[in-house]
């Protein structure tokens, strides 16, 4: 089966035992602060799985489209891009892990058909500091599924990495108890990682077996958990039966499943190839960058794979609306693009080349995910200019190169053309040879130690970004996010209904709101909106919310949205209205949560305030606000 048939037959599965399809969320969070992208399926449902009603029901499926930005370094090896679809399935406290478990076994035997001999699964063995039980419940079932299989399944107790390592497994045992820091799951790993506020469970995870010679050295002994290549983790079935506080782990009134399983791995297993790119949502990148280079990708994996990782990882945040930039996501556009280009180079690629990939890239999505195929040309433009751009960077590199002066090319000078100019280290090195420049003999170890520093300096700002902890929960954010309501509804009132929502985040000390509009908003505009939000404000607008289906919501209602047509069957509408009023100031379709009432955003006299208008991309404003 190819990815795209192992993507639609998974939906219908689940669908055919009465699952809801949901549409995918966008890669950036809406009004949740705490990531910079969404890394994951359940992300996006946290607040369902800590006990509030989706409006699409209890069992809900579908694919969603996840960027991890933190292992860019590790693409080029065998499992791990930035960019991937998770499938996803989830029970919110209906069916539990006896139906879980025998259903994704069914699902990658029989459907996707999967060699069960392959398959080898991992189980949570306990933590009694916590006071949560080892898993025997999921093992045992996992033993009969096999054993309806005619294959006989030990279980044993491994405990964590390190000792898998050590011990290795025996001939006939497939299933294997480990710790925490293999069968817990919470957004930021173990259970001490766990962030307060954040749901979270043991885990029972399924691993295919790519074969002996995929084992890579110095890794120990083959086992499922290990890091060697050997063994890819497929599927991860999540209990989430617990929610982290401040005292410790509570129980969730009712226990969910949350499912997520990497389709381009399953897809990767069903072709029987250690190698992800050969799947059909990479492979034909893969083709084209042959085709342009007219090198041989078996003698170019590294440079091929790292392209067409993070050109596909561009091309989808084009396609949730962000641009290549110097902030935030669009700083994180713009390195895989700029890694991308340097790359290229390795093949000899040294003119423009998006042209003929993002199309190529585009093609492989536009019929399963309607909005890129809608966006197809924009995106095409955004990425292509760029690359113009940073080419006439890497001129100007080559510029700066030649007018070093005696001491030749330093390790100082190589780092600082890669990081003001992005300018590719082996290129400086290359260039400087050309220019006839001397290069100083440590220049490595310079360049490196600088890098080093560079590194350690970011993965700080990363972690930052992830407070650890749901933004949605406190009422700060409540506060901001019912504020962003009553200023969206402000700014169409001011500047006209060709306002639209582009993008919304909040944090305990701000709101930040993108919105379609072509010109500067003016001051005099700016003191309309602001007062408008204060007036409603002190009008102690009742903050409620229905569910309607999306149709009538839209169509009937007029509900505001934010980017068209990507919502459910049915969606929660929240109104914003006057005491007597008829009509609601604002209404709009939103998963919450918010304040009861709009005088709780005046506490301690607190105003609504824009502190920041600017340009966020071409035909987008970005506007800041505080209470203060
Ligand atoms: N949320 C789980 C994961 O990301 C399924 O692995």
């Amino acid at each position: 089966m190819t990815a795209q048939e192992i993507r639609k037959a998974y939906l219908d599965f689940f669908v055919s035992r009465g699952h809801q399809v949901i549409p995918r969320a966008l890669l950036v969070p809406q009004n949740d602060s705490s990531t910079l992208f969404t890394g994951s399926g359940m992300q996006p449902l946290i607040p369902y799985l800590l006990g509030e009603p989706h409006p699409a029901g209890n069992r809900l499926v579908d694919s969603q489209t996840c960027l991890r930005a933190q292992d860019i370094e590790e693409v080029g090896d065998n499992r791990h891009t930035t960019f991937f679809e998770m499938l996803g399935n989830w029970s919110m406290g209906d069916y539990f892990k006896k139906d879980q478990i025998r259903w994704f076994f069914t699902f990658v035997t029989e459907v996707v058909k999967l060699d069960p001999t392959k398959l080898y699964v991992t189980c949570f063995i306990g933590n009694e500091e916590n006071g949560i039980p080892r898993d025997d419940e999921a093992a045992q079932i996992w033993q009969e599924l096999f054993e309806e299989k005619g294959i006989d399944a030990k279980i044993v107790e491994i405990g964590s990495q390190d000792d898998g390592n050590k011990r290795g497994i025996n001939p006939g045992e497939r299933i294997f108890f480990y710790d925490d820091g293999e069968n817990w799951w919470s957004r930021a790993g173990g259970i001490k990682k766990t962030p307060i506020g954040d749901p979270c469970g043991p885990d029972s995870e399924v691993f295919y077996d790519f074969g002996e010679e995929n084992h890579a050295e110095g890794f120990g002994k083959p086992h499922p958990a290990s890091d060697s290549g050997r063994f890819v983790e497929i599927g991860n079935q999540v209990f989430m039966q617990y929610k982290r506080t401040e005292t410790g782990f509570e129980e969730l009134a009712k226990p969910n499943v949350d499912f997520g399983g990497g389709l381009e791995r399953i897809a990767q297993a069903a072709i029987n190839s250690s190698d992800m790119f050969k799947v059909s949502v990479l492979w034909p990148i893969i083709e084209k960058l042959q085709e342009i280079s007219g090198k041989e990708y078996e003698l170019n994996k590294e440079s091929m794979q790292v392209i067409a990782d993070h050109l596909r990882a561009a091309v989808f945040l084009g396609v949730d609306g962000i641009s290549p930039s110097n902030k935030e996501q669009g700083y994180v556009v713009r390195r895989l693009m700029r890694r991308a280009i340097r790359f290229a180079f390795d093949l000899g690629i040294d003119q423009n080349f998006l042209e003929h990939v993002v199309p190529a890239i585009a093609d492989l999505y536009k019929d399963d995910f309607p909005e890129v195929a809608e966006k197809r040309q924009e995106i095409i433009d955004i990425l292509v200019r760029e690359e113009k751009v940073f080419r006439q960077t890497l001129r100007a590199g080559v510029r700066e190169l030649s007018k070093l002066g005696q001491d030749g090319l330093t390790g100082t000078e190589v780092f600082k053309l890669y990081d003001t100019y992005g300018f590719p280290v082996e290129l400086s090195v290359e260039e400087a040879f050309k220019q006839d420049v001397k290069i100083s003999e440590n220049w490595r170890e310079e360049f490196d130690a600088l890098m080093k520093q560079q590194r350690e300096r970011s993965q700080t700002a990363s972690k930052g970004t992830f407070k650890g902890g749901l933004g949605g929960q406190t009422l700060q954010h409540k506060k901001y996010h019912t504020a962003t309501h009553l200023m969206y509804q402000a700014l169409r009132d001011v500047l006209g209904d060709h306002v639209i929502q582009r993008g919304s985040n909040i944090t305990e000390e701000r709101l930040r709101f993108d919105f379609s509009h072509s010109e500067k908003v003016t001051p005099v505009q700016i003191n309309q909106i602001e007062n408008i939000v204060n007036e409603q404000i002190n009008s102690d607008l009742k903050v409620s919310f229905e569910e309607f289906p999306t149709k009538v919501a839209v169509e009937e209602k007029g509900a505001l949205g934010q980017f068209g047509d990507r919502y459910g069957e049915t969606v929660k509408v929240y109104k914003m209205i006057a005491d007597g009023a008829v009509k609601p100031f604002s209404f709009e379709i939103c998963g919450g949560p918010h304040v009861e009432h709009t005088l709780q955003l005046k506490e301690n006299d607190k105003q609504f305030r824009i502190i920041k208008e600017e340009a966020s991309s071409a035909g987008v404003r970005r506007i800041k606000a505080v209470l203060a």
